[in-house]
């Protein structure tokens, strides 16, 4: 098969490797698309390497059909629709994936757009909802309202019956509110701890925390997923205190399996029904071939997507 294979931090090819082989639990995928998330970014650049035993291609969700599968996998046969959240291994023609892993394609949707949803379906699914309990009613504020993440955490939001706050360029407002976004703000213009939430997604990290604890409402939560702002930063615990506030943060490819399979049921569960009805749908920016990876991480990095973007081997 091929693969996107890291040569030198700025430099990817796309060429021959050994095809995998199903693992105990394991199915192959038979890839149809691939997504793009900012950690293959990072991959790329040296600074986020594959957990052990992972793939040692970047790529941490896909969509395609099941061609093999190896003992204990339950029900999944060869020829099954699916999309996938992965440890590594999307920006390819195949991969092996751990059965829990594998959602089915929703309905009414292609294989192809699905390859937008698992990585992000998991992680806001399991900051927002199950760690920072979001409730009907409540109002979520989105930090990178425009990014992948945040196009589907606005929808989440407002499927859910959360009043939602988003920030972002201003160029991106009138697609974040046809996604259900209340209200929208220009981070590089205004100031948004004028809205105060119950529950804030943050991707920003240390340059946020004095002003995510203003933004944030007694009893509120802060669920930090991204250090786009700095990794290292001061927290005035009185101020956290004085809200009755918490502060999460998580990352989600180097979680054992177990838990990404518990993540995954819930997301099954708990989103899927929601994506079924039509009430969430994938933001896709673009479609490129996967031999052009380079210029789709260039187009992440300029920040100018909006949604995400798909990698077609
Ligand atoms: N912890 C985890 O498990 C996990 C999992 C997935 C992703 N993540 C993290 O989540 C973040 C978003 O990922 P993604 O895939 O959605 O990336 P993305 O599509 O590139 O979205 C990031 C967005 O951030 C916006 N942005 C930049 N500076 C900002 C600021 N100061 N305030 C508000 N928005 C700002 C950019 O849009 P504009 O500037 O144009 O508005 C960009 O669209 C990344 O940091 C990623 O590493 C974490």
């Amino acid at each position: 098969m091929r693969a996107i294979v890291i040569d030198k931090p700025d430099s990817m090819v796309w060429t021959e490797v050994p095809d995998p082989t199903p693992g105990d639990g394991e199915v192959i995928v038979q890839i149809t698309a691939a997504a793009v998330n900012r950690a293959d970014v990072l991959q790329r650049q040296g600074q986020y390497p594959p957990p052990r035993g992972a793939s040692p291609y970047p790529g941490l969700e896909c969509s395609g059909v099941i061609s093999a599968t190896g003992p204990g996998v339950g029900d999944h046969r060869p020829g099954e629709r699916v999309c996938a959240l992965l440890a590594g291994g999307g920006y390819a023609e195949q991969v092996a994936v751990p059965a829990g892993q594998l959602l089915p394609v929703p309905l009414g949707m292609s294989v192809q757009e699905s390859a937008a949803l698992p990585e992000v379906a998991c992680t806001v699914w399991s900051n927002v909802v199950d760690i920072a309990r979001l409730r009907k009613g409540e109002t979520l504020l989105v930090h990178g309202g425009g990014g992948g993440i945040g196009t589907f955490a606005i929808q989440l939001g407002k499927a859910m019956g959360a009043r939602v706050v988003a920030t972002a360029r201003a160029e991106k407002h009138d697609r974040l509110k046809a996604l259900g976004a209340d209200v929208t703000i220009d981070y590089t213009t205004d100031d948004f701890t004028k809205e105060s939430a119950d529950v804030i997604l943050d991707i920003m990290g240390a340059k946020y925390l004095d002003r995510n604890i203003q933004a944030l409402k007694p009893n509120g939560r802060i669920a930090i997923i991204g250090m786009q702002g700095g990794r290292k930063g001061e927290l005035d615990l009185g101020a956290l205190m004085a809200k009755r506030g918490a502060i999460s943060a998580t990352t989600l490819r180097a979680r054992p399996i177990a838990e990404k399979t518990r993540i995954v049921q819930g997301v099954r569960r708990h989103v899927w029904p929601l994506v079924d009805a039509g009430a969430i749908r994938p933001v896709v920016h673009t479609t490129m071939p996967m031999a052009e990876a380079m210029k789709a991480h260039r187009l992440m990095d300029s920040s100018d997507h909006l949604g995400k973007i798909l990698l077609l081997p």
